[in-house]
């Protein structure tokens, strides 16, 4: 048999979906699996973004423009401009998802064997993205000790070589919750600057910003013109993931000019889900408030029952929709998988995400799980529930 390749050989597998074929058999056994695992928000789409595309009279659905619709792109400046980043419609990519923003700010700044340093853990695919673009990952530490907040800046300039292109950061973390402040985005400027290296953001939970805290752009530090770039997403922002509509922001026309260039390749983004990403930008604030106060009362929920569990350690997660727990347990991995295979109450299991897939670190995160809280408030009540009385009865704990 011809083989596969080096690349599709070390593609890591998502820690966050291997466990599915464990929770199909759970299904089938009648068992009701309560998912923590996955960041799928159960949150309604917003109506205008359904109705333009259910009321569109398209006759055509053709290619869009490669960078998506001028139209479109002017709209999405205006809305940075609310979030005090100035951009225009030049400095942006409309992309497939936030995913192929990733791949294509990757492919764009980084040759094989260049180094992006970013902070672990975080979100789990970024390993698969750089495998495809050949890149290593250099992690740096952060700890659930201090919430996952930036690592001292020293232990990112020790891990500077030649080789290192950019710093990538999750900003609110998925999987960490973690909010980085001004002072930390600014220290992170300054560094990439003193080295001219790009500074990589994935702001896709921009919104998801709790107990009164905003969220600081890259985009907003004026120095950054030829150093920032921004991955965005409507995914999260509209519940709207299976649109597949994000975008890739930067002032640095060099890295626009290569990422258009990707995208050529692709030639465009879905068509009708630009219609509706268009129309989700008149989503009334009201939908925004709402959305954020159902979600800090799932956070407090989770939080207040975890805190019942003894034993475990749990951050104090500012934004997005996730935490990571540290449980009493060695092998989180084997935990979640049996979880789905051995244990039920009262015919039905949770299903969770084993932390280590997040950490490029080997042996990082092995007694860690993350926790999305996208259910509601009495589903989360129950899945803790269970949570606690499977780690009384957990035979490795
Ligand atoms: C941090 C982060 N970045 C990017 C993505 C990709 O999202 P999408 O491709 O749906 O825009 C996700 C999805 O969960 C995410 O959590």
């Amino acid at each position: 048999m011809p083989s596969i390749s080096k690349k599709g050989r070390s593609m890591p597998e998502s820690p966050i979906r291997k466990l599915v074929p464990f929770a199909e058999d759970a299904r089938e056994r009648g068992v009701e699996v309560i998912h923590l695992n996955i960041g799928q928000p159960d949150i309604k789409t917003p109506q205008v973004a359904l109705d333009a595309v259910k009321n569109n009279t398209i006759e055509v659905l053709s290619y869009s423009r490669t960078e998506g619709t001028d139209q479109y792109r002017k709209k999405i400046a205006n809305y940075y401009a609310k979030h005090d980043i100035k951009v225009t419609h030049k400095d942006i990519i409309v992309t497939t998802g936030g995913s192929e923003a990733l791949a294509f700010a990757m492919g764009s700044i980084a040759d094989s064997e260049d180094e992006i340093i970013i902070p672990e853990p975080f979100y789990a695919n970024y390993n698969g993205f750089a495998v495809a673009a050949g890149v290593n990952v250099v992690p740096v530490v952060s700890n659930i000790e201090d919430n996952f907040a930036l690592p001292p800046i020293e232990a990112f300039e020790a891990c500077i070589t030649p080789r290192t292109k950019a710093i990538l950061i999750c900003n609110p973390g998925n999987p960490t919750g973690y909010l980085y402040t001004r002072e930390e985005i600014k220290k992170l400027a300054k560094l990439v600057l003193k080295y001219d290296l790009f500074l990589v953001a994935d702001e896709v939970y921009r919104e998801f910003a709790y107990d009164g805290a905003q969220h600081y752009s890259i985009l907003q530090e004026g120095e950054l013109d030829d150093h920032a770039i921004i991955v965005d997403s409507v995914s999260k922002r509209y519940s709207m993931c299976g649109a597949r509509i994000g975008f890739l922001v930067t002032r640095n026309k060099a890295v626009i000019q290569a990422a258009l260039k990707f995208a050529q390749a692709r030639l465009s983004p879905p068509t009708y889900a630009q219609i509706a990403s268009e129309a989700a930008l008149e989503t009334p604030q009201s939908y925004f408030d709402a959305v954020i106060k159902e979600y800090v009362g799932r956070r407090n929920i989770l939080l207040e029952e975890l805190a019942k569990i003894p034993g475990i350690k749990v951050g104090n997660p500012q934004g997005a929709f996730y935490c990571i727990v540290e449980l009493p347990i060695k092998d989180a991995d084997d935990f979640a998988q049996w979880l789905l295979e051995k244990f039920e109450v009262n015919g039905k299991t949770v299903m969770v995400a084993p932390a280590a897939g997040f950490y490029a670190t080997e042996g990082l995160g092995k007694n860690q799980i993350r926790i999305a809280y996208v259910l509601e408030k009495e589903q989360l009540i129950s899945a803790v529930a269970i949570l606690k009385q499977a780690l009384n009865t957990y035979p490795k704990a």
